[in-house]
């Protein structure tokens, strides 16, 4: 599956799923633009793409500024001269009560990264899209499909994600622009560190525990889904919302 000659940004590209799947672009040739603001990951995957592939184009940006994300858009295209695929990655979670002090505060601050900045990175991208008959790939999560218990903010983003995404897969298919979404269940990466949490190892097992293969995936695994959508294999694929769960929702 190679990606020579194509231009990919990932959002956040400095962790996670979001490497994984930067560094798999560059391994299979593409010109890949790494977005995160963590300068030490950013520079950490740069080295892992350059020492398995291509030099990737790192830029430390917050996809929630509106600034970043013209910034983001302007120079992956004053570098690579064309935008081919877009991966909205990047995310957060949260376990905020419902009806706290601080639960709106929350709901701001995930529904910015989760969804708002997708559908603004959508927007400044897709004429670069329609121009190289391109696609989005955006990483949504089993928590669209159904809720877990506190999660209701990010279940809510999520599930907003996958129609926004069902909405332009309709609107972009006249041209010539495809959308998915990939939705994983439990993958080890620094999410739930990010959460703030600490008991780390208590919510893997809770996580593993609730799917039927009783497995955590490796972000990898991920990857490979997005480039078998990004890619030409998938061309009829569109509108899809592409589980992989390790059986969460048959569990
Ligand atoms: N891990 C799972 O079990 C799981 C399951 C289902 C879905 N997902 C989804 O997979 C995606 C990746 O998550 P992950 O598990 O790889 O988590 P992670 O290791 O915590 O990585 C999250 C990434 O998002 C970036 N990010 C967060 N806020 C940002 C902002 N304002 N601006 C720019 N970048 C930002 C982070 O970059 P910086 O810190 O450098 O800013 C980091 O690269 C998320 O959308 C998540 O919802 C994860």
């Amino acid at each position: 599956m190679s990606f020579k000659d194509k231009v990919v940004i990932v959002t956040g590209a400095s962790s996670g799923i979001g490497a994984a799947i930067a560094m798999s672009f560059a391994e299979q040739g593409a010109s890949v633009v790494l977005v995160g603001r963590n300068q030490a990951k950013l520079d950490g995957v740069t080295s892992k793409c350059i020492k398995n592939g291509t030099k990737p184009l790192a830029i430390n940006a917050d996809v929630t500024a509106e600034a970043d994300v013209k910034r983001i858009i302007d120079k992956t295209v004053q570098t690579f001269g064309q935008i081919d695929i877009l991966v909205n990655n990047a995310g957060i979670a949260s376990t905020v009560s419902f009806g706290r002090d601080e639960t709106m505060k929350e709901f701001d601050r995930i529904m910015a990264v989760n969804f708002r900045a997708v559908v603004h990175l959508t927007q400044l991208a897709t004429p670069h899209l329609i121009k190289t008959k391109g696609n989005i790939v955006n990483i949504s999560s089993v928590a669209s499909l159904r809720n877990f218990d506190k999660a209701w903010i990010y279940c809510s983003t999520k599930a907003a994600l996958d129609h926004f995404s069902r909405s332009m897969a309709s609107e972009l298919a006249k041209k010539g622009v495809r959308v998915n979404t990939v939705n994983p269940g439990p993958v080890k990466t620094d999410i739930i560190v990010n959460m703030g949490l600490t008991d780390t190892d208590f919510y893997w097992d809770l996580m593993k525990g609730a799917t039927a293969l009783n497995r955590i995936s490796d972000p990898s695994e991920i990857a490979d889904v997005v480039l078998f959508l990004a890619s030409e294999k998938a061309k009829g694929v569109t509108g899809s919302t592409w589980v992989a769960d390790n059986g969460t929702l048959v569990k």
